[in-house]
């Protein structure tokens, strides 16, 4: 069989897995949305449209994957996987208000402060968060001991907040019009987008116990690899991309005067950026192969982190 269609079948396949993922997760969502008593209101609207309409389920289809490893079924990580996706909908929502991004399309839809009004889009990333700390405290989740639900909770609760996504997204405001350095920006890219993507791995390792915890250390090398990766390519595609197909309005980075890799570094040297953070990745988990673990899909995710076109 010739690489080139053997790449594409592989290639095929990480579609096919992600795509169930996308599936499944929406149906997760769905239900513990239908949980909600009023969700026929102008909030209950609001919290769907930023959680389920579209969206590539990326940071659950990593929880998921790195439970693959340890064997564990979906079922078991399904409450960390919708916590955590309830979680990145509200920072997205919060992102896009007049007071931060000032955006009009996302997942190529309005956004959800021009389809509801900036009080529920407020509302709805508020709501959205307590719903993915209920969802975690109380959901199923078979055979995760409860100080393991209790250290994802944390989790959580630390790579959301001040010292993490919070924190990150006002220092990238913070940088908005000004030159800042490498470093700084570094900083601002771990912290608002790396920290979730971090925890996503480490959510899915708690639900394994001591045997994921052994491994915390080569988990989070491969995170603030493909963590930093993803928002390089996301600054990337801000550049390069297609309205249509990225469902966001490309060159708004450029127009609000953030600081981005492209900006700083020149087009090539953030693509460049990208490939070398790929290569850790994978550095990563070829030391997590040394211990007999399986890591195809966090391959393959770590190279569609890279590549995707959206
Ligand atoms: C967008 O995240 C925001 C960033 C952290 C760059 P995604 O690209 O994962 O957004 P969706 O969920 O697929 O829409
Ligand atoms: C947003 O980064 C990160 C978070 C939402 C925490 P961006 O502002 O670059 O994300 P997009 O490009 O609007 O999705
Ligand atoms: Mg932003
Ligand atoms: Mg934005
Ligand atoms: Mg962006």
């Amino acid at each position: 069989m010739s690489e080139q269609y053997k790449t594409r079948i592989e290639e095929h396949a990480f579609t096919e897995k992600l795509h169930a993922c996308q599936q499944h997760v929406n149906d997760r969502l769905m239900a513990a949305f239908s949980s909600l008593p009023f969700l026929n209101s102008p909030l209950g609207a609001a919290m769907q449209h930023g959680a389920v309409l579209g969206g590539k389920r990326l940071r659950p289809f990593l929880i998921y994957s790195v439970g693959e490893m340890f064997g564990l079924p979906k079922k078991s990580l399904d409450a960390a996987a919708i916590a955590l996706e309830c979680i990145h909908a509200y920072s997205l929502i919060h992102d896009d208000l007049p007071a931060m991004d000032n955006d009009d399309l996302r997942r190529g839809q309005p956004t959800c402060h021009i389809k509801f009004g900036e009080d529920h889009a407020i509302l709805a990333g508020d709501a959205l968060q307590s719903l993915a700390f209920e969802i975690l405290a109380t959901q199923d989740m078979p055979d995760v001991a409860l100080s393991d639900r209790l250290a994802m909770i944390a989790e959580l609760a630390g790579a959301s907040g001040f010292a993490g996504m919070c924190g990150g997204q006002s220092l990238d405001l913070e940088a908005e019009g000004k030159q800042i350095d490498l470093a700084s920006l570094e900083q601002i890219h771990r912290h608002k987008t790396g920290a979730l993507i971090r925890a996503a791995a480490r959510m899915g390792a708690y639900g394994a116990g001591r045997r994921g915890r052994e491994v915390l250390p080569l988990l989070d090398q491969y995170t603030q690899a493909i963590g930093l990766a993803f928002q390089v390519h996301d600054d990337i595609l801000d550049v390069i991309g297609n309205t249509e197909i990225i469902g966001k309005r490309q060159g708004n980075d450029q127009q609000l005067g953030k600081s981005t890799y492209p900006a700083l570094l020149g087009l090539e040297q953030a693509q460049k950026k990208a490939r070398d953070l790929h290569e850790e990745a994978i550095a990563a988990l070829t030391a997590l192969e040394k211990l007999s673990y399986n890591t195809t899909t966090l391959k393959e995710l770590a190279g569609f982190i890279i590549e995707r076109n959206s």
